[in-house]
């Protein structure tokens, strides 16, 4: 199992029967060496520094129906809410003062923000602090639509493909959703010059080692700045509602294997890892992750962006986070730095 490891990360690329064999295998001192191999390779480009990023969900209205997600339109128990633009200059205002230098503004696809508000929004957060970077995480749009929320200021863009199988594709999403726009949407965003992130999450229902291994030839052949993965976890109001959550440890390993994979990548140990295990996110770090994306909406909405179950945080303003964020990765012998965190890729 080391020499497969030892192939993956001297090669840059992965077989299906090593991908199987990584996945499947119960010998605990080969995934630990596959933990160990990736922690080095991010410790080579990043060092110890964790980036950090704050996270403002602006909106829980969607126009979307995704079987998995709690704000799917379908379901009548969202309760549905709107930042307005001070609430959110607010939360960039308190997030700059905590140390933050990338503000994600991620929301469902709400026809209230249109182009127009977008491009308003982005434009005033980079005036306001221009040392930031601003992430927009807000689905699939035209590449006209793109190219006008670059120009106004945007960076990075993160996107999640979800699945590169079709027919995996198709078990997710309701049919007037394509894996083809999907993908259409994230090379658009790539030609535009955006730092762009796509991803998945583990143990999604009907996941299997095949449509993981198109993932990661999707991955590979788009060569993402950032790679956003984290477990499947039910959410009751959803059609997968009681659908098994996705593992802490199939997260790891293939948190492990995309560091191999794209040693430069920016790749965040998710709230959601952190929400099926206490220490999820330390150990997304020591699996090699380098990004952790705390919450800065306001605490009176965070309950309600509910995408699954249980989500962390909800409780704790921006401040507490940050706190227990510094401790959770002085303790593993890490720490987050006060820095933008652009991706250190050489060809972006
Ligand atoms: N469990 C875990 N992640 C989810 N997402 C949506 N719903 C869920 C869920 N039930 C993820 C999707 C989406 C991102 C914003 O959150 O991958 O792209
Ligand atoms: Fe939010 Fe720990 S990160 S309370």
């Amino acid at each position: 199992m080391r020499d497969r490891i030892d192939r993956i990360a001297a090669e840059r690329t992965i077989s299906a029967e090593d991908l199987r064999a990584l996945l499947e295998t119960q010998d605990a001192s080969a995934t630990e060496y596959l933990a160990a191999r990736a922690r080095e390779t991010a410790q080579r480009v990043y060092g110890r520094q964790v980036y950090v990023r704050g996270l403002i969900e602006f909106t829980n209205y969607c126009k979307n129906d995704c079987y998995y997600c709690g704000i799917r339109r379908g379901n009548p128990n969202a309760e549905r809410y709107r930042l307005t633009e001070e609430q959110i200059f607010d939360c960039c205002r308190s997030g700059y003062a905590l140390g933050f230098r990338t503000f994600v503004l991620q929301g469902g696809e709400d026809a209230y923000y249109t182009d127009e508000r977008i491009c308003g929004l982005v434009s005033a957060i980079k005036k306001n602090h221009p040392d930031c970077a601003v992430t927009l995480s807000i689905g699939e749009k035209s590449r006209e639509s793109y190219q006008a929320y670059f120009d106004a200021g945007a960076d990075r863009y993160l996107l999640r493909h979800e699945t590169a199988d079709e027919a995996h594709y198709g078990k997710l999403h309701p049919p007037e959703l394509s894996l083809s726009n999907r993908k259409r949407c994230l090379w658009d965003l790539k030609e535009i010059g955006y730092q762009t992130g796509c991803g998945f999450m583990v143990g999604s229902p009907g996941q299997t080692v095949e449509t993981l291994y198109e993932d990661l030839r999707f991955i590979l052949a788009l060569s993402p700045a950032m790679v956003g993965i984290g477990p499947f976890i039910p959410q009751k109001d959803t059609p997968f509602g009681k659908e098994a959550p996705g593992t802490l440890a199939q997260t790891l390993r293939l948190l492990s294997i995309i560091r191999l994979l794209l040693p430069h990548v920016l790749l965040p140990a998710t709230t959601a890892l952190g929400t099926i295990h206490p220490q999820g996110r330390e150990q997304g770090i020591l699996a090699g992750a380098n990004v952790v994306m705390p919450n800065l909406s306001p605490v009176t909405v965070r309950e309600k962006y509910k995408l699954y179950d249980n989500k962390i945080c909800t409780g704790d303003e921006a401040a507490e986070c940050r706190n227990c964020l510094n401790g959770r990765m002085e303790r593993i012998g890490y720490e987050i730095v006060t820095d933008r965190g652009d991706c250190k890729m050489p060809e972006t």
